[in-house]
Parts: structure tokens; sequence; C-alpha cells
């Protein structure tokens, strides 16, 4: 980590240099660089120059993420760890709550090794390429009370890019967040009920920032990332990721149950799949027909031969796509 402090400049430094900084050979240096790299950061190797990292990152930090909140949400967080790596931090906020049934514990990585997506899925991201978080919240009004939430919490992604200055990001049911027809970011929500009947729910969100290209090619489907999407290679991810929480936040807080009926238009709003022709993969069958928005409840209303069907799970895709 210090290597790259010392490059965070975005200049030129030579191994010797670093080395002499660091109080290690010159052979350690390039050892550690090499991880680096391997990693996915952008750190040119030039002979006679040394080593220049060309996209420095803003690394995740404690202090200036809740700078970046407003007060009243900065008290709503009980605990926000920064972690290098972690197996996924859905299970870290999990096994929090576990204990001490806390809402408003916030955890962020750098680094993923098992991050999870939805449908068994992995969820794969490299080193600094995008937020990987969760949220911990505890709801005392039982499931039913939830109905609804992992759209919502959707929203609330969208509400925090376009604070952030990137307008058109869209929603593909339940909660994909989409730039056209590649993928932005997606949701994850574990939930568990307690012997006490409350519900430990983690909101685990993944945002694509500044994805390299060879990630890009192993993902196998059409995605993006924010860097690319407002055409900027700067992105003060700290401000950014202070927007993401404080939206997933306040949505928590305020979630009621029938909050959904309320959010529903501005939900409607950003539907990607609206007027499309889609399939739907459920557990035994294909639901085939026009996509027609979502009901107050945030199920997919599709329009299928049969007549009009509610869908409340399941994995969407485009027909002919
Ligand atoms: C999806 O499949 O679209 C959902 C992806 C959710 C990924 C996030 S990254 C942070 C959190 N930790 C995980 O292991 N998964 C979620």
């Amino acid at each position: 980590m210090r290597v790259l402090q010392l490059l965070s400049d975005g200049l030129f430094h030579s191994g010797e240099a670093l080395g002499v900084e660091l109080g290690v050979s010159r052979t350690a240096i390039w050892k550690q660089i090499s991880r680096w790299r391997k990693k996915g950061l952008n750190i040119d190797v030039v002979h006679g120059k040394g080593y220049r990292w060309r996209s420095p990152l803003e690394w995740w930090s404690a202090e200036k993420l809740l700078q970046h909140m407003q007060p009243e949400t900065r008290r709503i967080v009980t605990d926000l760890q920064i972690l290098q790596v972690t197996d996924s931090t859905n299970t870290v906020i999990y096994e929090q709550l576990r204990k001490n049934g806390r809402s408003g514990s916030v955890c962020l990585a750098e680094e993923q090794t098992t991050g999870r997506g939805r449908r068994g899925r992995e969820w794969v991201s490299s080193l600094g390429s995008g937020l990987t978080g969760s949220i911990g919240w505890c709801f005392d009004q039982g499931v039913a009370a939830l109905e609804g939430l992992s759209l919502a919490i959707g929203l609330s992604v969208v509400r925090a890019l376009k604070r952030y200055g990137l307008e058109e990001a869209g929603l593909k049911w339940p909660n994909d967040i989409m730039l056209g027809s590649a993928k932005l970011g997606g949701i994850l929500i574990e939930l568990q009920v307690d012997g006490d009947g409350r519900c430990l729910v983690v909101v685990g969100i993944g945002l694509n920032i500044a994805v390299p290209g060879e990630l890009d090619a192993q993902l196998n489907r059409p995605v993006t990332d924010v860097s690319r999407a407002i055409g900027s290679k700067v992105i003060e991810r700290n401000r950014l990721g202070a927007y993401v929480i404080e939206e997933a936040l306040l949505m928590l807080k305020n979630y009621r149950p029938g909050s959904f009926a309320e959010l529903h238009e501005e939900w409607c709003r950003y539907d990607v799949l609206a007027g499309q022709s889609v399939e739907i993969e459920g557990g035994q069958e294909t639901i085939r027909g026009k996509a027609l928005g979502v009901d107050i409840h945030g199920a997919l209303l599709i329009d299928t031969p049969s007549g009009m069907q509610a869908i409340s799970s399941g994995e969407v895709s485009l027909r002919g796509i």
C-alpha cells in the first residue's frame, strides 16, 4: 500500500527512489508493483524513468465519506468500516448485525475475494474498480414490511448517481442499475429473521466505477462504469460513495409497510424494460411477453398471450438479445 501512496501523484518515480523512501531494495519494489499490476492497476513501467500510476485512485476514507454526508445522515451511521480486502462485505455486515442488531452499520472494501451476486452468481470486481459495500438494518415489523425494498434501494442508487452528475442511469427490474443496455451496478439484499421476529437486512451494493479493460472482457455481458458514463477518468470516489450510502440509509430509515407505493411513480421513470419484449426465467417455466412496468408492490407486470401476469421473482432478459 505504501508504494501506491507514493505513486498517487501520477508522476514517474524511479525504483531506486521508491526503495530509498520505503527502506527496501529495488527488487522488492518491482515485486510489489508487479503484484498491483496483476490486480489491474494501470502502472506504467518505463525504462530509464521508472514507474507511473496513470490513473491513481482515491482510496476509501471514512473521514472523507462522512464529510460528504449531511449531518443528519452522519448521525444514522453507527459504524463505518473500510477494509482493504475481505471475502464479501455482506458477510462482514451480517456477522455484525447478528451480534449487535444495530441498524446503520456500513462496510466498504477496496477488494472482495468472493463477492456474491444475485441468484447465486459471483460478483466480480477488481481492486479499486468500483464500490463494493454493504449496510446493515434491523426492521421490527416483519418481512411483509419489506415489500418492494430491493427496488427502492435501486432507486436510492439512481438518486445518488444523479446527485453526482450522472443523469442517465436507469433501473432494470428488480434492481440492476443500468446505462442503456449495459449494467452499471447491482444490489444483493440478504435477510434473516431472528428469534424475536426482527428482520436483519443486509443491503449489498456493487457499482462499477472504473473497470479495467481486462475485467470487462472477463464479464462476458455488457457492462459499463461511472467513469465512462460521465466521460471523466477522475472520479471522486468518496463523494460518490457518500451519496450512495446516504441515499440508501435514508431509504432504509424511512421505509415502512406500503412505502413502495409512494415510490412507484419515481421508479417507473427509470424503468429500462418498459415496453420491451422480455423473457423471464423463473423456477420451472419461462414467461414471455411485453414488460409494462411494475405494480405498487414492486412486481413486474408482463402482458402475455394468456393475459397480464405480475411476476415477483425471476431473471429477466430482453428477447432477441
Ligand atoms: C447483482 O448480482 O447484480 C448484485 C451484486 C451485488 C454485489 C455487492 S458488492 C458488495 C456486496 N457484497 C457482496 O458479496 N455482494 C454485494
